[in-house]
């Protein structure tokens, strides 16, 4: 039995205020980054992208569209079928470079793009159909590990992965072991997995591109206040909380937080949150990565390392690994 439409987003809204509730109850109040991506988030983000100082999606799409033969050499030297996956693919417009590439070379593969946005997808899909009217695109919607199971049970061709955006860079160190680690468990030996990494660098150049001069990211920040206002029924003053970043050189971890400008109280749902004047929201963390970081973490997750993509100015990189 599937559950109706109308169940499932209540689900969602239940396991999102649940998750408020306990973020906001802990002794270091902290809020899941998945949450930022709502409608308006995701306009924001988009607007993110365009900033002049995240030089993060420029980068990448630099690798992407430089390095294509680069990044397609290792994928299709063995010269046999395979599907290529991309987890969390959004619109594909980076990866539009590698498909284009592919295709010219007659590879015989399918793309397989999963997103926990159905819309995303459909966006996808049809941009596709025009740009690359021989690709074959077979779209799932859901979580990564769930639609990676059910495309593992009904293909054994290879499998190549892509993880880009540095998405894995919102997640903390343990975090990023685990899911590197559950990604190796769902392919075979000799399957490929492309991990796309923000490097460590002047500390400046990346403080600066999470603390932008046109705000841009603080109102990144202040929007999940606003959608848990109104989606959850809370009463968060955003003109209370201000943004405030940092970036640590040692750990590579650069943080967001939302600080509380005065004593106040927050109501959610009926549940009031005390917050003491200075106390900060742990809102995302977006880790940096030096490529011995990353090396590292392939061996600890059941990969090694094929080779390192950089973009021009290595601000980035694409890592190839094989799993073994
Ligand atoms: C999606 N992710 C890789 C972005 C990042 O760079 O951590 C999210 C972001 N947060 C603030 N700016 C961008």
């Amino acid at each position: 039995m599937f559950d109706s439409p109308a169940t499932l987003a209540q689900q969602e809204s239940n396991q999102f205020l649940q998750d408020v509730w306990q973020g906001l109850s802990s002794k270091q109040k902290y809020l899941e980054s998945k949450y930022f991506y709502d409608e308006n988030g995701d306009v924001i983000f988009q607007k993110i992208m365009d900033c002049s100082d995240y030089y993060l999606t420029r980068c990448e799409m630099d690798i992407l569209k430089n390095k294509t033969a680069e990044l397609a050499f290792p994928i299709t030297a063995p010269g046999t079928p395979f599907d290529l996956i991309e987890l969390g693919a959004g619109d594909a417009s980076k990866t539009y470079f590698l498909l284009k590439h592919l295709l010219k070379s007659n590879a015989d593969f399918v793309y397989k793009p999963i997103d926990i946005s159905g819309h995303i997808l459909d966006v996808l899909e049809d941009n596709l159909s025009q740009q690359l009217p021989n690709l074959k695109v077979a779209p799932c919607e859901g979580d990564y590990f769930q639609a990676l199971d059910r495309i593992c049970q009904t293909s054994n061709r290879r499998k190549i992965v892509l993880f880009l955006g540095s998405n894995i860079g919102n997640m903390q160190l343990d975090e990023s072991e685990s899911f590197c680690q559950q990604m190796a468990h769902h392919l075979n030996p000799g399957d490929f997995a492309i991990v796309g990494f923000d490097l460590k660098k002047n500390p400046k150049t990346i403080l600066k591109a999470y603390d932008d001069d046109e705000g841009v990211t603080s109102e990144f920040n202040l929007n999940l206040l606003h959608r848990i206002n109104r989606d959850l029924d809370g009463n968060f003053d955003l003109k209370q909380f201000e943004h405030y970043q940092n970036y640590d050189p040692l750990t590579g971890a650069c943080r967001s937080f939302l600080v509380s400008l005065t004593e106040q109280t927050v109501t959610i749902a009926g549940r009031d949150f005390y917050f003491a004047k200075d106390e900060a929201i742990y809102m995302e963390v977006s880790q940096k990565y030096s490529p011995e970081d990353i090396d590292e973490l392939a061996e600890r997750s059941g990969f090694k390392t094929v080779s390192h993509c950089y973009d021009h100015k290595k601000w980035y990189m694409d890592a190839i690994w094989k799993v073994i």
